[in-house]
């Protein structure tokens, strides 16, 4: 029998096992034959790229951060299965919005193959650990201290203070880093390099965050740290209130962000100073300064007003920003305004249809983004109830936060949404500029106090909420996009335990008496891992008698039954179809008899060699 090959074995993650393997991958001549690393060789590569090796020792530490890493490096704990009454309903069944339903830790690692370096925008609203919005480190991984000292790096007096605090229901600033870490590490892995990540956050970890990121995304992917400002009223219960908090901003690559953020549309304000009183054709326009500090002998001119004859020069310590041959086209193109009398300082003249917008600053006020009152009455509007959700955010904080990051057919994630103010968001902004962008939304079942308004009303978790916002702004926007749910279940019982013995004889688990659902469930789970978004589906490929599953250049054989027939079609199907290529096929070892294992292989082999072409084979259990 082959080995088994699992997509859920973390017998050999470690700490450091994934950035190890890459080193190696791309490094080999920094390891000796016995594995060990050669810092030295490591300096040369760094050397010959002319760059100096910094001998600050400046880090980040936290008790459970070797842990953090350990849990940024495994594989999923879970599978993942799709809700087939609601993806199969029409609205949805074209949708690439997704919505899953699960701890986000082990989604993202689910949507890290499928959805590699794909996601533009990311905006995360994570609990700040005020002490009071609930936050404790929650993890059911089963650890024993020897297992963890081994695993994370770590000596055994660490690994017993690490597991005491994962298991005590802490909140302490190394509980929530432990949290944040392997979510924010893993997230990295989804932005495209031209990706960009919004956090929202307040004072109680802004610090902890922002050292954080710069060891996540690297300091030199630091954009901006925006300041929102939430309340436009004042509380006397403090000696001084919070108005505010932050929105921390890192590129995936700074240099590449650079060339794809935008500017944000004027908002009321700022389009309200725009007029036409003097019927231009060309639009509304505004009048802006002819003066720039400084002085340049080219741009020193006199300009004599053509309505009264007055002669203007620039103020004091100052020129005119255009030379005069510039200033003379705009003064024939009528772009030139004297005021109102035609005798004040000339203004150059602004169209409004030629202003892209606003360059975004930090400063966000509640007039442009919105504030706690206003996300608020906008939830209970669209519930008709007074306290749906206790802490959305605005949409127009969103809107701008999407502005500035996406265009018009990209794809935005939020992997803690509560009442789902980004997809929202997304859905109103496509309709307002008809755009094509995805969301992919993420929130835990986190179960809702018995005694609120939410749960009188039927709900009976945050997801609950989430999926019921996304359908009823949908339907108030008129959007037709839909959108498809997953959610995270656990593995099936003694599943691991199996995988781990590596032999035939452990009868733990028995994956050939699998039902169909739960078939299909470890196919979704195995197609994201493939590399298949979830929102595509799989065609089914007939082969004599047999039904495989083909998606992503993947050929899966999940069901018992295959046969000599099914393998002549097969061969006959690879051979004659120019437009069928799959690179993989993958049998479920449980279902697949060992005698047609090798058949196929030996055919497979002979095919391969013949056209000189790689068709990898996996036997998966
Ligand atoms: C502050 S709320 C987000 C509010 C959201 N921005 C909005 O506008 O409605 C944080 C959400 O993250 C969810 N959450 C916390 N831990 C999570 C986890 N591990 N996986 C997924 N969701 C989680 C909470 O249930 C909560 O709904």
């Amino acid at each position: 029998m082959p080995k088994k090959d699992s997509i859920h074995d973390n017998s050999n993650t470690t700490q450091n096992s994934k950035q190890l393997n890459l080193l190696k991958q791309h490094f080999p001549n920094c390891f000796d034959k016995e594995g060990n690393f050669m810092s030295h060789k490591m300096e040369e590569v760094v050397g010959d790229a002319g760059l100096e090796l910094s001998k600050e020792s400046y880090s980040l530490n936290w008790l459970g951060k070797s842990y953090a890493r350990l849990l940024a490096n495994e594989v999923p704990r879970t599978l993942l299965k799709e809700d087939k009454v609601h993806n199969t309903k029409e609205a949805n069944k074209q949708s690439e919005n997704l919505l899953i339903k699960g701890d986000n830790l082990e989604v993202l690692k689910h949507l890290s193959n499928a959805y590699a370096e794909s996601i533009k925008m990311i905006y995360i609203d994570p609990p700040y650990n005020t002490g009071g919005d609930g936050f404790v480190y929650d993890d059911d991984r089963k650890f024993s201290k020897e297992e963890l000292a081994k695993l994370a790096g770590i000596d055994e007096d660490e690994a017993k203070r690490i597991l005491e605090f994962t298991s005590s229901k802490s909140n302490s600033h190394s509980a929530w880093l432990t949290f944040m870490y392997p979510r924010l590490y893993v997230a990295r892995e989804l932005l495209r390099e031209d990706g960009v990540i919004f956090i929202s956050i307040d004072d109680n970890e802004v610090s902890q965050l922002k050292l954080l990121c710069d060891e996540v995304f690297g300091e030199e992917n630091f954009v901006a740290n925006s300041v929102w400002q939430k309340r436009y009223s004042r509380e006397n219960r403090v000696a001084i209130g919070t108005s505010h908090e932050y929105v921390l901003i890192y590129a995936k690559s700074y240099e590449q962000f650079q060339k794809s953020w935008n500017k944000i549309p004027l908002g009321e304000k700022q389009l309200k100073v725009y007029k036409n009183p003097n019927n231009d054709s060309r639009g509304k326009w505004r009048a802006v300064s002819l003066s720039a500090q400084g002085y340049r002998p080219n741009q020193m001119y006199k300009i004599v007003s053509p309505i009264t004859g007055k002669t203007h020069i620039p103020p004091e310590g100052s020129c005119w920003k255009i030379v005069k041959e510039s200033y003379e086209q705009l003064l024939a193109d009528n772009r030139i305004y004297f005021g109102k009398d035609g005798n004040s300082i000339p203004q150059r003249i602004q169209f409004l249809k030629s202003v892209e917008g606003l360059t975004p600053w930090t400063w966000w006020t509640h007039e442009e983004c919105g504030h706690t009152d206003e996300s608020k009455k906008e939830i209970q509007t669209l519930f008709g109830t007074q306290t749906a959700f206790d802490t959305p955010k605005p949409i127009r904080l969103l809107k701008r936060i999407l502005h500035l990051s996406t265009k018009k057919d990209d794809i935005a994630l939020d992997f803690f949404a509560g009442s789902g103010t980004t997809a929202h968001a997304v859905m109103e902004l496509n309709k307002e500029d008809n755009g094509n962008r995805n969301f992919i939304t993420v929130q835990i079942p986190e179960k809702i106090d018995i005694k609120s308004e939410s749960y009188k009303s039927g709900y009976r978790t945050i997801f609950d909420i989430t999926k019921a916002r996304i359908e009823k702004a949908s339907e108030k926007l008129g959007d037709k996009s839909g959108f498809k749910i997953f959610e995270t279940t656990p593995l099936f019982e003694g599943y691991l335990d199996d995988i781990a013995e590596l032999n035939d004889d452990t009868k733990l688990f028995n994956g050939s008496n699998l039902n169909e659902e739960e078939l299909e469930t470890l196919l979704t789970t195995w197609k994201a891992y493939d590399g298949s978004k979830l929102t595509e589906p799989l065609v089914e490929v007939k082969l004599a008698e047999y039904t495989a599953q083909y998606g992503a250049n993947t050929l899966y054989f999940m069901h018992k039954g295959f046969s000599t027939q099914a393998l002549k079609s097969l061969m006959a199907k690879l051979d004659e179809e120019k437009t069928f290529e799959p690179s993989k096929l993958v049998l479920f070892g449980y279902n697949f008899d060992s005698k047609y294992q090798r058949e196929l292989k030996e055919a497979l082999n002979v095919y391969t060699n013949k056209k000189e072409i790689d068709l990898e084979m996996v036997v998966r259990y």
